[in-house]
């Protein structure tokens, strides 16, 4: 079967199902273009928690669709791979996670949504790249613990007067952007604005125009006064500011930016996920309710 028919179908049967596509930007442009809605992590939970649809097909990592499956517990929430994981969520766990709160007694967690469910049951709220610096200024106390995301972390850190204490986790993806990525970029294209993601090293966030979530880059690349960009996060978001912005120009930092648990998901695997209603995605109740709490309380921070 060719893509175009693969695609005709997966929209057809996601129709006559009444079920909801969610992608992230990092998927496919193939994935992007046959869902329903593209976005960014906090994006797509707020989708999840509205969406009325009983069956959701999450194109994205394991972490996303659980999120899902916690703040919309009515729905049948599908990962098309059950095995696209995120390489930073599993850099932690919830023995070390209570060691450091041990450790650090009295300082609330602050828990990056690219976590497991346990270990957000561990937290006391969730944030996203879009969202961090006011989620960390949201709680009432001046030191906080922040899992997993050093780099996420160290970006906050320069935007609050509270004491973060770190957990040494990363993006093998995003940590292989290097300054001279940008720097040789600039030197070819000067009047490129050069946006990054805070998961990338902190000598990188420090040389770009702008620090945004994928969310945020879409909304920036809109600017009228801009018309070049230097992209410094996944490739596959690639797709989505070229087909937004016809006629503007976008130079990847580094073809090594690639999530491969992002490219997990395929069309053949989107429609047999939609055909079967597998694998489906569920957490056990007692960790989705705490887990919910913490992603509760990140929604409602305001902003
Ligand atoms: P965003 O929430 O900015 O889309 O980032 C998600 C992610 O996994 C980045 O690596
Ligand atoms: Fe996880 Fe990095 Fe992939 Fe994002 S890009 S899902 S943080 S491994």
């Amino acid at each position: 079967m060719n893509i175009d028919n693969v695609a005709a179908k997966i929209r057809a049967l996601a129709k006559e199902k009444n079920a909801v596509i969610l992608a992230h930007n990092y998927q496919l442009g193939e994935i992007q273009d046959i869902a329903d809605f593209v976005g960014d992590s906090l994006e797509l939970s707020q989708k999840a928690a509205a969406t009325g649809s009983k069956l959701i097909v999450f194109c994205g990592v394991h972490f996303m669709a659980e999120t899902a499956a916690i703040i919309a517990p009515g729905s049948r929430v599908l990962l098309p791979d059950a095995h696209a994981g995120c390489l930073m969520a599993d850099m932690i766990t919830v023995a070390g996670l209570r060691r450091m709160k041990e450790q650090l007694p009295g300082r609330p967690v602050v828990c990056y949504v690219n976590s497991t469910a346990e270990v957000k049951a561990e937290s006391d709220i969730c944030c996203t790249s879009a969202n961090a610096v006011k989620v960390v200024e949201s709680v009432p106390n001046p030191e906080v613990i922040f899992v997993p995301d050093q780099y996420l972390g160290y970006y906050v850190q320069q935007q609050t007067k509270k004491r973060i204490h770190f957990w040494p986790g990363y993006c093998p993806t995003h940590a292989r952007i290097l300054p001279e990525h940008i720097l040789e970029l600039k030197a070819d294209h000067p009047n490129a604005k050069a946006m990054v993601h805070p998961e990338c090293r902190p000598e990188v966030a420090a040389i770009a125009d702008a620090v945004l979530s994928t969310g945020g880059m879409i909304r920036y690349a809109k600017n009228p006064a801009y018309n070049e960009f230097i992209v410094g996060t996944e490739m596959g978001i690639i797709h989505r500011l070229r087909k937004e912005n016809p006629g503007k120009k976008f130079y990847p930092v580094s073809e090594q930016a690639v999530c491969p648990n992002m490219k997990l998901i395929t069309l053949e695997k989107v429609l047999y996920s939609l055909e079967t209603e597998e694998p489906q995605v569920k957490v056990p109740e007692l960790v989705a309710e705490k887990a919910r709490l913490a992603i509760e309380r990140m929604l409602e921070v305001k902003g």
